[in-house]
């Protein structure tokens, strides 16, 4: 007969989205689990498993990171941006904008991770080249082929970025930490 072992939980936080989330998770629970499963960001998506398709990456502390392979404990103290975090309200960001605008999209599947890599890029490099944006966007595969409109729009949003530069702030630390409540989610 075979006894199951206790599962450790172990507390952390991470601001998400802007937000402090105080959360016990299973010590080998994915980063992207937490996520989609214990917070209901379901924006970003699973898939490989393994750190080859880029679906599930996000950005922590700024960087893009293929949560599926990081685990939850390991964030504990960043903070993560989903493609939930985008979008300035009910309006979409300007990178989401120009997705829409160059039908970047076709199953939809690919692109939160595809914006999250583009996010980080944009920020690293303001003015990015085709090139930039063909490397940068490397790990992040599309199923549907649509990398020709992928490209485009980052390239649209790079442009639309320079035109109003010194007029609007990074989308990736919009929110203030600080100004937003603590809220307990329940272990996983
Ligand atoms: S699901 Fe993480 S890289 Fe594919
Ligand atoms: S739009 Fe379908 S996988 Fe990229």
């Amino acid at each position: 007969m075979t006894e199951s072992l206790p599962l450790t939980t172990v507390p952390i936080e991470l601001v998400v989205n802007g937000r402090r989330r105080a959360i016990s998770v299973a010590a080998h629970h994915t980063l992207l689990e937490v996520l989609r499963d214990g917070l209901g960001l379901t924006g970003t998506k699973e898939c490989c498993l393994v750190g080859e398709c880029g679906a599930c990456t996000v950005l922590v502390n700024g960087m893009s990171v293929d949560s599926c392979l990081m685990l939850a404990v390991e964030a504990d103290g960043a903070s993560i941006t989903t493609v939930e975090g985008l979008a300035d309200g009910d309006g979409l960001s300007p990178l989401q904008q120009a997705f829409l605008d160059h039908g970047a999209a076709q199953c939809g599947f690919c692109i939160p991770g595809q914006l999250m890599a583009a996010t980080e890029l944009l920020v690293r490099t303001p003015h990015p080249s085709r090139a930039d944006v063909e490397e940068g966007l490397a790990g992040n595969l599309c199923r549907c082929g649509g990398y020709e409109q992928i490209i485009e729009a980052v390239l649209a949003a790079a442009e639309g970025q320079e035109r109003s530069a010194g007029r609007a702030a990074p989308t990736s630390d919009r929110a203030d930490p600080a100004a937003q409540p603590d809220a307990e989610v329940a272990p996983q």
